[in-house]
């Protein structure tokens, strides 16, 4: 949550700033602000709101800024204080001869706040930064060199932090430092980039050097030096990034979700590429790290995740279950870090993540690393924090995803699932399965074309979509392997739209939520053909006997069952094993559809980020 970035060469700053800032608007969007230094003079500029508030008000200043080649800049996702302007960043220390930008939680904050008053110092925001940016502007005091003043401070701190901190009695660099939250440098010819996320610098540079954990930088615009925790030196380790610029453009589509959810068949492709050649051939899975004996040795799984990964992580337990028959247990990361979890060496623990940043499973992956369990990752970055600490780092390769609603991630993160389950299935020489293991994959291979025909004519759930925009409330049902599917259709519903949305499994419904059905109370329903199909059409006789107005998702229905639904949407033929992959599609046009006729910002919902630093 929230993003910074950082310029030092001989362009105008600014630009480059507002348009890093611009690719890290999926951060958070409470706020922005920049500050520009020229010599020994510093100007700070901060808008509430969207980044277009910034915007304007630098359109006034477009000449007085031409000579101001160094800046740091922010967008905010805020968590101490409102989203206002004074608790916008950049924030300057008492002084008024420092400026910091600030990713993360400094947790110590109020105990150094209080020793900082009794100190003299003041301040005029509720953040954590402004606290921040006097702590070292309080070593600066002693050493007069902001290096060793941010390493003094840095020591001092608990928490979370990526900062970016400039000073006018040093005009020719940005200091800056890292500790749970993600920071890179990008390498230029004569001019330097920092920014949380590589979207934000892509346009200008491939080259990068990631920080790690607890070291400190000085950028200047020639050179680059990393410190570690005993301030000693290190060597920078350089990395080439692994996007094009191109890969952030909307490509012509209205919004980048739209965008997003009609990459899908591609993403199925090149997850699936060089893994599943043929139905006859065994998975190759060269990335998951055990052999043989050692797989055979795993006693559980578990998987942790958040938000929508935490639902792919759910159709992962029915299938690793399934074919692996090994327990699964999935837990919420921001549960499962405040329990005495159980797990040992035999245990497999797979964290699922789209940005590999999120704070919370993070947590979770160092605490049970402790215990000796292997870490698989499923991650869409593979140059996240989260990918740094696998034993198995298992890439989506979705390509970049811009909007906050996770859509082709997830279309990506279910299929590494699938692959990995057949994977272990394969690797512990199971013989049973074999016709339905062979028919899976087959159906993965088909996929993406069916994924591109449901995509290819959208107009029966554009119409539905706009009939069921102004209702307030709606529920999602289903049951097996597609009860996941209706927890995610109904977040991506409320995320988007803002409506209230639940997803139930559809047995679930007699036991209270059906209280709730009348005709202001839409049903979907997901009906494939399986062993619960004629169970789910049982729970929408009873919603309908409620008048509930009924709508169906479904690979095929009988003739006699379709009046009992007022709409219907079907998607191809397919099994019920592989049908979260295609249900999930129409889901996701659904709320894009109802979100775009109810006018909301599809791409940057309210109070939401793309990555949660935070816990
Ligand atoms: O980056 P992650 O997959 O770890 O993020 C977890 C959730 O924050 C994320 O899936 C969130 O629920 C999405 N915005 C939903 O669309």
């Amino acid at each position: 949550m929230c993003g910074i970035i950082g310029y030092i060469g001989d362009k105008k700053a600014s630009d480059i700033l507002i348009s890093g800032l611009s690719h890290l608007e999926y951060r958070g969007y409470d706020s922005s602000g920049i500050a520009l230094m020229n010599n020994n003079n510093v100007e700070v500029y901060k808008a509430q709101g969207k980044l277009i508030n910034l915007i304007n008000i630098l359109k006034e200043k477009e000449n007085h800024l031409l000579n101001y080649n160094i800046g740091i800049g922010h967008i905010r996702w805020a968590t101490h204080g409102a989203p206002s302007i004074v608790n916008a960043h950049p924030h300057t220390c008492c002084f008024n001869n420092l400026t910091l930008v600030h990713n993360g939680i400094i947790e110590n904050y109020q105990e150094i706040k209080e020793e900082l008053i009794k100190e003299g110092y003041n301040f005029l925001s509720q953040t954590d930064t402004e606290v921040a940016a006097n702590l070292i502007a309080k070593e600066y005091t002693k050493t007069k060199n902001l290096l060793d003043a941010m390493q003094m401070a840095v020591k001092k701190m608990k928490g979370a932090f990526a900062f970016c901190a400039i000073h006018k009695d040093e005009p020719d660099k940005i200091v800056v430092a890292k500790r749970n939250a993600p920071l890179v440098i990008g390498l230029g010819q004569g001019e330097n980039f920092v920014a949380s996320d590589i979207p934000a610098i892509i346009e200008y540079t491939k080259k990068a050097i990631y920080l790690t954990d607890h070291q400190v930088g000085v950028v200047k615009k020639d050179s680059v030096e990393i410190y570690d925790e005993n301030d000693n030196k290190v060597e920078n380790k350089i990395e080439y990034l692994p996007f094009e610029a191109m890969a952030i453009s909307k490509m012509g589509f209205k919004h980048f979700m739209l965008k997003e959810i009609h990459e899908q068949g591609d993403v199925v492709r090149n997850v699936l590429s060089g893994k599943l050649l043929q139905i006859d051939k065994s998975i190759k899975l060269d990335e998951f790290k055990l052999n043989k004996e050692q797989i055979k040795k795993i006693s559980r799984v578990q998987i942790i995740a958040c938000g929508t990964s935490l639902h792919a992580g759910l159709v992962g337990k029915y299938i690793i279950e399934k074919f692996a028959k090994i327990p699964v247990d999935v837990e919420p990361s921001s549960e499962y870090i405040y329990r005495d979890t159980i797990a040992d060496e035999n245990t497999l623990v797979i964290g699922i993540s789209q940005s590999g940043e999120t704070a919370d499973t993070i947590t979770a992956i160092k605490q049970v690393k402790q215990k000796h369990s292997h870490i698989a990752i499923i991650t869409n970055r593979a140059d996240s924090t989260m990918a740094r600490l696998a034993d198995s780092l298992l890439p989506i390769s979705a390509g970049i995803e811009v909007s906050v609603a996770a859509t082709k991630s997830y279309m990506a993160q279910l299929i590494s699932l699938y692959i990995l389950s057949i994977y272990l299935h394969e690797q512990l020489g199971f013989s049973d399965f074999k016709e339905e293991i062979q028919n899976l994959k087959q159906e993965l291979l088909e996929l993406p074309n069916k994924v591109e025909a449901l995509l290819e004519d959208t107009e029966n759930i554009k119409k539905i979509a706009k009939k069921y925009s102004n209702f307030k409330d709606f529920i999602f049902i289903a049951r097996g392997i597609n009860f996941p599917s209706a927890l995610e259709g109904a977040l991506k519903l409320k995320e988007i739209s803002y409506i209230n949305a639940t997803g139930y499994g559809a047995g679930e419904l007699k036991h209270g939520p059906i209280a709730m059905l009348d005709n202001n109370m839409p049903v979907l329903a997901i009906l494939n053909t399986g062993i619960v199909y004629d169970k789910v059409l049982s729970n929408c006789e009873e919603a309908k006997a409620r008048q509930a107005r009924l709508i169906g998702v479904t690979n095929y229905m009988a003739e006699k069952d379709i009046p009992l639904f007022d709409d219907l949407i079907t998607i191809p033929f397919c099994s019920d094993l592989i049908s979260p992959a295609v249900n999930i599609v129409v889901l996701q046009l659904l709320a894009y559809y109802i979100s775009e006729y109810l006018g909301k910002d599809v791409d940057q919902p309210r109070n939401l980020a793309k990555s949660v630093t935070v816990e």
